[in-house]
């Protein structure tokens, strides 16, 4: 059983498309600088696994620039893993697997999961509390295989303050929904 957590709206923004595709407006803008900056630090080889792929749109270009990689998308949420699969379907591409359901905050996933050579994780730990990140972090260690990257990306306070305006927006707009 998954506890799947209520996101404030604007911090998981995915419109409707074609079938069951969604798209997510940041995912389309973020996906080309991740994607470069994975190319730098990801194995070439071996399995990776993203937690929270929301629409599908990031793995789908992880999979297509790094076909060394055995790609696994997982989700909580199940329209957005059929939207993961409808892009991978579309995509046609050999190396990424069909959508997992997986709740990273949930104690012990990393027993099904484990030997991976890349985890991914892309905007979700400023949605959830200091525990779940906590479990989050230590399933993900427990998943890898050694030497395996922990890959996380996401908007970070710097010695407790955001780095942009925009960044304080954000917090002061997920905190007043949430403390
Ligand atoms: C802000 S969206 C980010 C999605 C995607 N990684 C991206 O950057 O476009 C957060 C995603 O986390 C998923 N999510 C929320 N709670 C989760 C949990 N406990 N485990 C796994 N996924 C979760 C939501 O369904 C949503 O797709």
């Amino acid at each position: 059983m998954t506890t799947r957590r209520t996101l404030p709206p604007e911090a998981s923004v995915a419109e409707g498309g074609e079938g069951a595709k969604l798209h997510a407006p940041s995912a389309a803008r973020n996906a080309g600088p991740i994607t470069e900056a994975l190319c730098r630090i990801a194995p070439a080889t071996g399995t990776a696994l993203e937690l929270a792929s929301g629409t599908g749109q990031h793995v789908v270009a992880l999979a297509r620039a790094l076909p060394g990689l055995d790609w696994q998308p997982s989700e909580i949420d199940p329209l957005r893993r059929a939207s993961i699969d409808a892009h991978a379907a579309e995509a046609g591409l050999a190396n990424l697997r069909a959508a997992t359901e997986l709740d990273a905050t949930a104690p012990g996933w990393s027993a099904r999961h484990g030997g991976r050579d890349l985890i991914v994780l892309v905007n979700l730990l400023h949605l959830i509390t200091t525990p779940e990140a906590r479990i989050l972090i230590g399933e993900a260690a427990q998943a890898l295989a050694p030497c395996g990257r922990l890959v996380l990306y996401g908007p970070f306070l710097r010695d407790g303050q955001p780095i942009s305006e925009g960044d304080a927006r954000f917090h002061a707009s997920l905190r007043s929904q949430d403390p």
